[in-house]
């Protein structure tokens, strides 16, 4: 009986312990894994989708925030950026930035 009640307690605590900035990098990474599919985990695609671990931060950026406001052209990253807020967007371009600059 005490064991059944440890794991939980021990499970439970350890969730509380995580702290903000952990779970912030894992929502980001959770909805990096969308983007994965097609231009690889490291943004350097392995097909044909067109690239980006050369780039920085401010340029994903300012790619994507064109994509929303319809100014650049696009096939289909046009519809995919209005699923998501800009700060969202901008955490995506620090995500991938950050894995380019390894
Ligand atoms: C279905 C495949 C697909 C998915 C999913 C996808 N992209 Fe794209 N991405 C493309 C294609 C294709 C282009 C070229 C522009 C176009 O035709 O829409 C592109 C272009 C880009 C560019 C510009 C690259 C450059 O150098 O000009 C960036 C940045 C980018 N995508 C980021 C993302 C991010 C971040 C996500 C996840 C939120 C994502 N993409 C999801 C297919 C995809």
């Amino acid at each position: 009986m005490k064991g059944r009640l440890a794991i939980p307690t021990i499970a439970l605590a350890a969730t509380l312990a995580v702290p903000a900035i952990a779970q912030a990098d894992t929502r980001i990474s959770i909805m990096a894994d969308a983007c994965n599919g097609c231009h690889g985990t490291d943004a350097a695609s392995p097909g044909s989708m067109p690239g980006f671990s050369n780039k920085k931060a401010d340029a994903i950026k300012k790619a994507l925030m064109e994509y929303k406001a319809g100014t650049k052209e696009a096939t289909i990253m046009n519809r995919i950026v209005k699923a998501y807020s800009d700060a969202d967007l901008a955490a995506m371009a620090n995500y991938f930035a950050a894995k380019n600059a390894k």
